[in-house]
């Protein structure tokens, strides 16, 4: 190899990169020479890829190779090397610092990198920003990403040589090396995670004297975009292991990251830590697994680091915490009392809209979780402006703070004190499918094929939506008529479908479906009905709202026009973008006795298309 490398080496791992390029070409551990695949190209085992795009709608992935190499720190506690390249030298208006620090005692290394645009720079768009590593195919099989979700793997192979189902990603595996994994379903979507479960996922090599575990650990989600739900692609067959930064998985080009020519950025990346770990004599993979589980929670713990080197990175004392309590005040829940914002999602992110931040790639963002009582704490704030955001499991819509927030470096602690949710309402609740909770996973979700599962969901009702095909279910289940809902009547968790699909006619052809929702009124009274619609995910599709009258061209007739590019049936998903509608009924629409409300998702081309509602309410006129 004619590569000139740096080498980094703690007594524990010995890191080798290539120079000035700054890919990780081999990282030794505990006596294994490579645990990266060593018969991959040098610049295919540990590396920074993004996509990017100068012109909309053209994405293609660049890796991100340095030009220039320093050290930027050597001495017995600690070594840091940067590979940075610029706009000049690699095309992509955005000058890029990646880092790598080895750490005395450390099991591991950390990687960052820096992201910066100055004056002059033109726009462009970036889809993508993410680490891989790729750890070696003899040596690493299984794969774990959470408590209840690890296994034995498949093989790259085994994907070429099984059948390609509705799209390259889903293969049905028909000739494995191994035959447990005949007629299994292989798809990397299968093992996306949300943000707020991201700390932690990677391999487990078992040798015949000891095993190791190759892990990627991010001690930190705030730089990652699209805020708490918003899921990304992890660790899949290859093996592989991705760190998703940004990415525009189950959202679409709604997130992409937009650049104005002669707009500046900075923003760092990490560190995030490859954590290597083993145990002698033991084939137990949970000893493993809890133990990177327990590193992971000292980094979260450390967070965020004292050691980084670059000026960019923001220390600990420069950061604030913001805490306060969030209440609920609705007019018809507990006649209008407050009530506490129980586990509401709280975050700050970049000024905006109301619920923008699921659609925010650029900065950074810092959420939490409230306690039972609405109380939240949310540490480690980098100076700078923001929004205070929040949405709360249980009840409709977004809440914003109406004034933005400046966190000026050193200033301590903001109490907020407390702050008043008012979620959308406009008149008592006559009845309501689902739980508002930006997921479709109240609903019913058909079994899976025996013939297309992977075998890891398998009694595991939590996670059944991850299964490839049960789009098509719907078809079966309703072969001519589509899904009438029958309020009063029906259970939603056995009655409505969790997503509304095309119905397959064969032959390659689909047609839309228009579902129907029927209840009973003893009265009308004149004034405004409302029909609260939350959407949990879209794709390519446009939803028509009539009542009682299915082709009504005007009267009682809403639109929301072609909307979503989340992908989330294909990608098994139960949830992508969050939308909502407040639509008014007049009451003249309405009668005494039996009404309908017809729901048509009016684009039919393909399977993957249609939409997941979250919720559907219907309100009475204000009293
Ligand atoms: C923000 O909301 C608070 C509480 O309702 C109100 O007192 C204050 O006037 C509002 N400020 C602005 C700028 O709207
Ligand atoms: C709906 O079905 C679920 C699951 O069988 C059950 O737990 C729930 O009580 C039912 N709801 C009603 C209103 O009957």
């Amino acid at each position: 190899m004619n590569i000139v490398q740096v080498v980094m080496d703690n007594g524990i791992v010995s890191v080798s990169l290539s120079r000035p390029d700054g890919n990780v070409l081999q990282l030794s551990y505990n006596g294994i020479s490579n645990v990266l695949e060593p018969r991959n190209h040098d610049d295919d085992r540990g590396y920074l890829p993004i996509s990017s795009s100068l012109f909309l709608f053209f994405f293609y992935f660049v890796l991100i190779r340095g030009t220039k190499f320093s050290v930027i720190m050597e001495n017995t506690d600690q070594v840091e090397v940067s590979f940075s390249t610029t706009w000049n030298s690699f095309g992509i208006p955005m000058n890029i610092d990646k880092r790598y620090i080895l750490v005395r005692g450390s099991s591991g290394l950390y990687s960052y990198a820096i992201f910066e645009r100055l004056e002059g720079f033109p726009a462009m768009e970036l889809s993508t920003v993410r680490l891989v590593f790729k750890p070696h195919r003899d040596l690493f099989h299984f794969m774990a990403i959470s408590n209840d979700r690890q296994r034995y793997m498949p093989s790259a192979r085994d994907r070429t040589t099984g059948q390609r189902l509705g799209y390259d990603e889903a293969v049905l595996l028909t000739h494995p090396t191994d035959p447990h994994f005949l007629h299994e379903v292989d798809d990397k979507y299968q093992y996306s995670v949300e943000n707020k479960d991201n700390y932690v996922h990677g391999w487990i090599s078992f040798g015949t004297n000891s095993c190791v575990g190759l892990w990627m650990i991010t001690p930190t989600n705030e730089f990652r975009n699209g805020g708490p739900i918003k899921q990304s692609l992890t660790s899949h067959v290859g093996p592989v292991s991705l760190n998703s930064f940004v990415s525009s998985h189950y959202a679409g080009e709604e997130t992409t990251m937009a650049f104005q020519e002669g707009e500046t950025y900075k923003k760092v990346f990490g560190p995030v830590f490859y954590y290597l770990n083993s145990l002698l004599n033991h084939h137990d993979p949970q000893t493993l697994w809890a133990d990177a589980v327990q590193q992971t929670s000292k980094e979260v713990k450390s967070w965020p680091y004292d050691f980084p080197q670059s000026k960019d990175f923001i220390p600990s004392n420069q950061r604030a915490r913001v805490s306060g309590q969030l209440l609920i005040q609705d007019p018809y829940i507990q006649g209008g009392r407050f009530i506490h914002a129980r586990d509401a999602y709280v975050g700050l992110a970049l000024p905006g809209e109301a619920g923008s931040w699921q659609k925010e790639s650029k900065g950074y963002q810092f959420w939490t979780q409230a306690d039972r009582n609405g109380f939240f704490t949310i540490p480690n704030v980098i100076p700078g402006d923001y929004d205070l955001y929040a949405w709360v499991p249980g009840f409709l819509g977004d809440y914003k703070y109406n004034l933005s927030i400046t966190i000026i470096p050193g200033r301590g602690v903001i109490e907020m004190g407390r702050l008043i949710y008012w979620p959308p309402r406009n008149g008592p609740t006559l009845w309501e499918i689902g739980i508002p909770d930006r997921s479709a996973a109240e609903f019913y979700i058909p079994d899976p094929y025996p013939n297309l599962m992977n075998q890891l969901y398998k009694g595991k009702p939590q996670h059944r939506f991850r299964q490839y095909g049960l789009w098509q279910r719907y078809t079966e289940l309703y072969p001519r008529n589509d899904l009438v809902y029958n309020v009063g009547v029906n259970n939603y968790t056995k009655d409505w479908f969790y997503a509304q699909v095309t119905r397959n006619l064969g032959n390659d052809k689909y047609t839309p479906t228009t579902w129907q929702i029927t209840f009973d009124l003893p009265y009308v009274v004149p004034g405004a009905y409302t029909l609260q619609i939350a959407l949990a995910a879209a794709t390519s599709s446009h939803l028509s709202v009539r009542v009682n009258y299915p082709l009504a061209r005007r009267l009682g007739r809403f639109e929301t026009g072609l909307i979503g590019h989340d992908n989330a049936i294909a990608r098994h998903g139960i949830h992508g973008l969050y939308r909502r509608y407040s639509i008014e009924v007049p009451w003249n629409l309405l009668v005494r006795g039996r009404n309908s409300i017809y729901l048509r998702q009016s684009k039919g081309q393909t399977p993957f298309q249609g939409i997941m509602y979250d919720y559907v309410r219907f309100e009475g006129p204000p009293i």
